[in-house]
């Protein structure tokens, strides 16, 4: 990388170093996707050639497995895998409760498989992603492209029943053309606003024909590391109920940063 990190790509780095921490040898471990998820796959990458640490991957998309490989990482399928130990992953917003928004990266269908399918579900992020309400962030709704106007249609009849204070929904777009996911689906973002029953809405939107699955992640997440831009993070642990503060030492010129 030429020049420096940004504040908010040393957040993100330390909370995804200080997550790969959590993997040992002979572990399955879910594979998140997104930037933050990236970090993790390159300290995790980093472990196996210095540390010589050995265990099984389950990535969340096409680009996760792509990276994964090319760092030296054991990929397997989630078949192959059965269950999983671990999975880390990022998080578009957060709440206290560690209920979280996820999908802003378009995979949120293999990421809320990957995650329900793990004994302990991590969260890394940057504080930004903190939220007391869920809902500022579009919550996206992955669709079939069968008849996806008639979905979004009773979509957004359903929304006129929620607590939730806006109801506009739009069709995510890739240039000109319907953006497509890892599974071959469209997505329906949900500009809300604010979620007053998150719970309530995941299962509403779920038994609308032709959606195949929502980013709202309900009891899933375990702990949350946050990364903060001077190094520190903090890990809350919803389970336990412990909130600790650390430190991760890292240098800029790390072999990490060369080809990012
Ligand atoms: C991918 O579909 C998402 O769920 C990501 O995990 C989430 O959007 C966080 O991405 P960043 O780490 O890039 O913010």
């Amino acid at each position: 990388m030429s020049g420096e990190l940004s504040p908010i790509d040393k957040a993100k780095f330390v909370a995804a170093k200080r997550a790969a921490e959590y993997v040992q040898s002979g572990m399955r471990v879910g594979l998140g996707t997104g930037s933050t998820a990236a970090w993790l796959v390159r300290c995790l990458g980093e472990r196996v050639r210095e540390e010589g640490l050995r265990f099984r991957g389950v990535p969340t998309s096409a680009r996760t497995a792509e990276l994964a490989r090319e760092v030296g990482i054991e990929v397997i399928s989630l078949e192959e895998a059965g269950w999983l130990d671990l999975t880390i992953d990022g998080a578009d917003e957060f709440d206290s409760e560690l209920n979280l928004i996820k999908g802003g990266g378009g995979a949120l269908l293999q990421e809320k498989i990957v995650a329900t399918a793990s004994d302990e579900m991590i969260v890394i992020a940057d504080a930004a992603k903190h939220v007391e309400t869920l809902g500022a962030f579009p919550l996206p709704v992955e669709v079939i492209p069968f008849g996806w106007t008639a979905s979004q249609a009773l979509i957004e009849e359903a929304l006129v029943t929620m607590d939730v204070l806006g109801r506009k929904t739009t069709l995510r777009m890739n240039g000109d053309q319907p953006y497509v996911t890892d599974e071959g689906n469209h997505i329906l973002d949900l500009h809300l606003t604010r979620i007053g029953n998150a719970r309530q809405l995941a299962m509403l939107v779920n038994q609308i024909p032709g959606v195949v699955e929502n980013g709202l992640f309900i009891d899933i997440c375990d702990r949350v590391i946050i990364g903060y831009g001077d190094g520190r993070v903090e890990i809350r642990d919803i389970n336990a109920g412990t909130v600790s503060e650390e430190r991760v030492e890292f240098l800029e010129d790390d072999n990490l940063f060369r080809d990012v």
